[in-house]
């Protein structure tokens, strides 16, 4: 019979059975759902709401039951439904009587709510501890490439010369809002529902900010309403992972096109490169590929949770059941994403010769040949259009700018002088931009300190 049998006359039919059960996945839980249930038997019993030998028999069988799931001994029962009826069912049969007494005083909604709290604290965790090593693996790159030139883009044309290592900073930006993303999905996570009970709180003397001691929560729900209906912190983990898949998924986009025939700004290391069955020239960037790919996953994780909740009545309905294949996807996911990344960028090798002779095509100097035109005194608007009008004929000429004569160039503006040469270098370029957060060395140098003060704050 069922932990719920008494009231039916019938048993559930198969189907049902195949249908609701929730253990095939939600046996993950089964450490939270054991740590939380030794807390509250715990503190049921120094509440004397059940018998103080009853509660230290209860916590000795969730440990030796603990102490089985880790050695894979436990064989989980589709019938007894989810993690929580499996651990109860198995307590009670190793136990007797006093098993029966662990669930006084709570329900499955507010122990689930519970479990998947602490699972998504330990995912938040997890996160931010990549994240670091990532960010780190980018700042590495950076140090060490202050000097390399490469050409920026906009619109993917040639738009003016940057450094490698300024490159790389702006996914370091990008990496670091990550990391206080999932830092502010843990704080959502960390609150405490167990004392909610089915929805509308007990009737017993629960001491609910002793188990939150017991399980290192910093806070209680506030409402046990919300404390069984709420999935927010899923979603703000689902939100932070969908965002930073977005970033990874833009950095290999990137890597993809570096690695072309065309680009060849990178070359991926043969451990994270892959050939064809056909072809045999063929070192293809799957894994970048592959992580492009799954982020489509992550956002379809997000969604599915957001349309599970969105027609929810208050309180717990067994829609929310389906939380949980959403968020483990999404964590396995951003996990494997995340360590294949950083393993991958580790060992990319950057073209440099390659970066530096893009920078130079297609007129990357050309904002600072105006500029030059402006310190010598002409207004921007006419300089841009002088230099507009050289562009047009070097092109015609098959020329770049620097392989003007000084002749030529006057031919355009009188103001032209032998200095301009030294203007329009790539490395003149790059070094005049020195204002914060742009790309002079010195300039992201500063922002190679800054990000590394905030993560070690
Ligand atoms: N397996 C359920 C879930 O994952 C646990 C809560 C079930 N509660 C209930 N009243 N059926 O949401």
């Amino acid at each position: 019979m069922k932990l719920w049998g008494g009231r039916f006359s019938k048993s559930t039919d198969n189907l049902v059975d195949d249908f609701h059960s929730s253990i095939s996945f939600d046996q993950r839980l089964a450490e939270q759902d054991i740590t939380g249930s030794i807390a509250h038997a715990t503190m049921l019993g120094e509440q004397g709401i059940i018998p103080k030998e009853d509660a230290d028999k209860i916590v000795e069988g969730l440990k030796g039951i603990l102490a089985d799931v880790k050695e894979g001994k436990i064989e989980w029962m589709v019938d007894a439904e989810d993690i929580h009826m499996n651990v109860e069912t198995i307590l009670t049969q190793r136990i007797g009587e006093a098993g029966k007494r662990l669930h006084t005083g709570r329900s499955r909604n507010d122990q689930v709510a519970l479990d998947v709290r602490m699972y998504a604290k330990l995912a938040c965790q997890e996160t931010v501890a990549m994240l670091e090593d990532l960010l780190d693996a980018i700042l590495t790159h950076a140090q060490e490439n202050l000097h390399t030139i490469m050409p920026g883009y906009t619109h993917m044309q040639k738009a003016q010369p940057i450094t490698l290592a300024h490159h790389m900073m702006a996914y370091a930006q990008m990496f670091l809002r990550d990391r206080t993303r999932f830092q502010a999905a843990y704080r959502a996570a960390d609150v405490m529902p167990l004392g909610s009970g089915a929805l509308a709180g007990t009737t017993y003397p629960l001491n609910r900010e002793r188990v939150a001691e017991l399980l290192g929560f910093s806070a209680i729900s506030q409402n046990s309403l919300d404390g069984v209906a709420d999935r927010d912190f899923l979603l703000d983990y689902l939100s932070a992972a969908s965002i930073c898949m977005m970033h990874l998924s833009r950095f290999c986009e990137e890597l993809i096109i570096w690695n072309t025939n065309e680009f060849r700004f990178v070359e991926m290391d043969d451990a994270y490169a892959t050939g064809s069955s056909i072809m045999p020239q063929k070192k293809n960037p799957d894994v970048a590929e592959l992580i492009r790919g799954k982020t489509g996953r992550v956002y379809g994780d997000l969604m599915a949770l957001l349309t599970t909740m969105k027609g929810l009545p208050l309180a717990y309905n067994k829609d929310m059941q389906e939380d949980k294949e959403a968020f483990f996807d999404a964590r396995d996911t951003l996990v494997k994403g995340l360590t294949v990344f950083t393993a991958m960028l580790r060992t990319v090798t950057f073209r440099k010769e390659n970066m530096e002779r893009g920078a130079s095509g297609g007129f990357t100097n050309a904002t600072d040949c105006a500029d030059y035109l402006v310190k010598k005194g002409v207004a921007f608007r006419d300089a841009h259009a002088v230099v507009g009008r050289l562009v047009a004929h070097c092109l015609n000429e098959n020329k770049a700018l620097l392989d003007l004569t000084l002749d030529e160039l006057k031919q355009f503006s009188s103001v032209f002088e032998q200095d301009v040469f030294d203007d329009l270098s790539m490395l003149s370029c790059v070094e005049k931009r020195r204002i914060p957060g742009a790309p002079a060395p010195d300039m992201v140098q500063a922002s190679i300190d800054w990000t590394r003060a905030q993560l070690h704050d």
